[in-house]
């Protein structure tokens, strides 16, 4: 087989890669190791970015979002038995972020891929990437019987964290920065009514919550745990239990409860790996940074990889021009950096931080008081959780 972009991994970056190729015309193949049914069950992300929704609608996959999304201008952070709200419009001169989970999004992009019959290879086995210094880079896989080989001009390594494309750039090239966090966090999803019109980021003594939002009949919940709990060490009464001795009274009195329908435990971690390029690999999203969850950054950064790699792949194939594929690595990391700093300081302002000494806690608490002393704090978190410009 021949294409002029092959792409490994079906999650939402190489879906939205291959919508936004295909609708301009660039030949492209997505080769996803899952099925499609077992990318939808996967609960992950909730807030998008302004940038991204508009990345949705440009691709002709907004039009669910726009209608069953939510535009949330504002947040509250709960501490101390108080909640005080972060408004984001206010500080951001009317930006805001779009509330629509990772799932419904990518059950958009695999129903608009269909509709312009997207070519999407799933259940491949053994991807391979060879010779991506060369002027004739290919790929191969299994599809369980035959190898078959795709030669392709550029292949986009978006594959996520355990995906084969960022093992394939030479351990001497690749240089990967690293912060393991020593909690996890607990997610439930249940039928229930959101506690909260607008998100709450909750510190307390007790470690971390959030309480999310996935529609006015569906809530998300998480609370920070220890590395060594599993999810089934939580029944649904200890996790409701804990999550309202985590919240102030009066939002834990006006909890509503229910059965889980999912369960499970995220570890937290930052990671980087550069350069996100190597001869004609180019990898995106997940495949070469991970977030902690805490300033919703992962499925946004990996959208504006695919932002600066759908306008370089635009550029080199209507005009000849390589700017964009020769900066993208230098781009998209400056952009990745400053959601990295973001994502840690936000983890570390809110969560508790098991190896802190007293001094470091003290700081925390000032970095707390420091923010809503301050509009200058409060409008540098804004402009960072609206997401920076691309
Ligand atoms: P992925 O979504 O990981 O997609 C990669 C795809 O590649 C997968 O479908 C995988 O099956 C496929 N693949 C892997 N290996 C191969 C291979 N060898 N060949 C072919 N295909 C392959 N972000 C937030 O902002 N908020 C959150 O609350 C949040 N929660 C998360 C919870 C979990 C458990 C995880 C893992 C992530 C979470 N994230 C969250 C991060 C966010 O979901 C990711 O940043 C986003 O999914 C990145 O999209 P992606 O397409 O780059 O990678
Ligand atoms: C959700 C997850 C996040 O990490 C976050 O910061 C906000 C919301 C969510 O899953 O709803």
């Amino acid at each position: 087989m021949k294409t002029k972009v092959g792409i490994i991994g079906g999650g939402p970056s190489g879906l939205l890669l291959g919508q936004l190729l295909d609708l301009i015309g660039i030949d492209n193949i997505v080769l996803e190791k899952h099925s499609r049914e077992y990318v939808l069950g996967r609960i992950r992300a909730g807030v998008l970015e302004h940038g991204f929704a508009e990345l949705m609608r440009e691709a002709q996959c907004g039009d669910r979002m726009d209608a069953e999304g939510e535009i949330h201008d504002g947040f509250y952070i709960a501490e101390g038995g108080n909640k005080r709200r972060v408004d984001l419009a206010g500080h951001t001169g009317g930006n805001s972020v779009m509330v629509y989970g990772q799932t419904e999004l990518t059950r958009d992009l695999y129903e608009a891929r269909e509709k312009m019959d997207g070519n999407i290879i799933h259940n491949v086995e053994d991807v391979k990437l060879h010779d991506l210094k060369s002027d004739a880079p290919h790929i191969t896989y299994s599809d369980g019987t035959d190898t078959i080989r795709i030669d392709c001009d550029y292949i986009i390594g978006a594959d996520g964290f355990h995906g084969v494309s960022r093992k394939s750039i030479p351990a001497d090239v690749l240089v990967e920065h690293e912060k393991v966090y020593p909690f996890g966090w607990l997610g439930v999803l249940s039928r229930t009514k959101p506690v909260s019109p607008e998100l709450i980021y909750a510190k307390s003594d007790r470690g971390f919550a959030l309480c999310s939002l996935r529609s006015q009949v569906l809530s998300r919940y998480y609370i920070q745990v220890p590395l060594t709990e599993t999810a089934a060490d939580w029944s649904d009464d200890a996790f409701w239990t804990e999550l309202k001795a985590r919240l102030p009274k009066d939002v834990a009195d006006g909890l509503e409860t229910g059965p889980s329908i999912e369960k499970s435990i995220a570890p937290l971690r930052s990671f980087v790996a550069e350069p996100m390029r190597y001869g004609s690999l180019f990898l995106a999203g997940d495949a070469a940074h991970i977030f902690p969850p805490t300033g919703a950054r992962g499925l946004n950064s990996a959208g504006s990889d695919i932002y600066y790699l759908y306008h370089a792949l635009m550029d080199h194939y209507k005009d000849g021009d390589d700017t964009g594929l020769d900066s993208y690595s230098e781009k998209a990391l400056a952009r990745i950096w400053k959601a990295q700093r973001f994502s840690w300081w936000m983890t570390t302002l809110l969560h508790k931080l098991p190896d802190n000494t007293s001094y470091e806690n003290k700081l925390q608490q000032t970095d707390m008081d420091y923010l809503f002393s301050s509009e200058a704090a409060l409008s540098s978190l804004a402009e960072n959780y609206v997401g920076l410009p691309f």
